[in-house]
């Protein structure tokens, strides 16, 4: 069995420099790399419904905008499948057939519904005026998220450290469905994180462990040169860092944690040519007699440089919005052909393909005909 890569993100809203460091980049690479059999990537829309039910007009607006993010990045449709998470209506089947196999305490204490619960109010207890009560399809999207997963039998997710409870519970369900019904059909995927630890979580511009749109502190990969600037040159750095002469902490400021998630060897060379790597900037900074003003303009060109090809990419994929909704199509349906292939092999397994089961039929016929 060779290697299977999937990932998706929900479409929710446009995304960030924290899903670029932290995903998109690395999806890029292992794509170009080309050390796979296949690899997916997706729109989790059905999981992005979950919690907003009520609201679908969102998800609809932004699928559009994930696509274009995606490819602006660089996936090429003709390397990677890339489709939308509702239209394979297998997936739906797999969910139902792993949702006997969970327990309802075992979802409760997957950490990443119960951090999500608490976010958006959802409480399981009950329900008042302050409450909200917690929507099952949200509950069990877990289990969801694991038939995402093993409908093409991914051995590798790359994802950020908050998904790491869902790869596990998906684990964990593969084990259990290979052991119950004595098969290996299902394939335990591992999770691959971001190496560098600034992009494990980038913070906000304003310094906050997250970038987070509700928090309003996102730079967006379709923000135009001049927001990108003006919210580079806001950003939170050393609150001690008061006079240029005065030291300054690096730790905990958010210029150089930018810094450090996006800078390249050659980019001192070509923008700040002063000083020969990020460690001598770093130390002048410490020293004192650096301000935060030409660390910001420095970032700024090492954005804009990542950011200009994007761009370009973006807006020649912009010229034809109809072409972007034909490659969502085509990837679903190739999707949904490896969907309904691993579907049948469960069904299999489980011996519930009753028609295709011409030994349970003379069984029957055999048990029932009068002697
Ligand atoms: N839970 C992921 C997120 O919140 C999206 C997602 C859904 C996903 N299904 C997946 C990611 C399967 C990796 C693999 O962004």
């Amino acid at each position: 069995m060779g290697r299977v890569i999937l990932t998706g993100d929900r479409p929710t809203g446009k995304l960030h420099l924290g899903h670029y460091v932290g995903s998109l980049r690395n999806r890029v690479l292992l794509q170009n790399e080309g050390n796979y059999d296949r690899m997916f990537v997706f729109i989790a829309d059905v999981q992005a419904l979950t919690d907003n039910a009520d609201n679908p007009e969102k998800v609809r607006q932004n699928i559009i905008e994930v696509a274009l993010d995606y490819l602006s990045c660089g996936l090429d449709p003709n390397k990677v499948t890339l489709f939308i998470q509702s239209q394979i209506p297998e997936l739906h089947e797999m969910t139902q057939f792993f949702s006997n196999l969970v327990t309802v305490q075992r979802l409760q204490r997957n950490p990443t519904v119960k951090s999500e619960m608490v976010l958006r109010g959802f409480n399981s207890e009950g329900e008042d005026d302050n409450r909200r009560g917690l929507p099952v399809g949200f509950f069990t999207y877990p289990i969801s998220q694991a038939a995402d997963i093993c409908f093409c039998k991914a051995t590798t997710v790359p994802a950020g450290e908050d998904q790491e409870p869902m790869i596990e519970q998906c684990r964990e369900i593969v084990r259990s469905f290979n052991g119950t019904y004595k098969c290996d059909v299902l394939v335990e995927p591992s999770i691959l994180l971001p190496t560098n630890l600034a992009c494990r979580r980038l913070p906000g511009t304003d310094g906050q462990a997250k970038m987070s749109k509700s928090l309003g502190n996102c730079i967006y990969l379709s923000d135009t040169p001049k927001d990108m600037e003006q919210k580079v040159k806001s950003m939170f750095t050393d609150p001690g860092h008061l006079r240029v002469e005065d030291p300054g902490k690096v730790e905990g400021n958010t210029v150089f944690t930018y810094l450090d998630a996006f800078c390249e060897a050659d980019d001192f060379a070509k923008f700040w040519p002063e000083y020969a790597n990020l460690d001598e900037l770093k130390d002048h900074y410490r020293r004192g007699g650096l301000g935060d003003m030409k660390c910001k303009k420095f970032l700024i060109n090492v954005l804009n440089d990542r950011l200009d090809p994007i761009r370009a990419r973006r807006h020649a994929y912009e010229q034809d919005i109809p072409a972007v909704y034909e490659i969502l199509k085509k990837g679903s349906e190739a999707a949904r052909e490896v969907a309904a292939q691993t579907l049948h092999e469960m069904k299999d397994a489980m011996k519930i393909n009753y028609f295709d089961d011409a030994a349970l039929i003379a069984e029957q016929a055999k048990k029932y005909q009068s002697a």
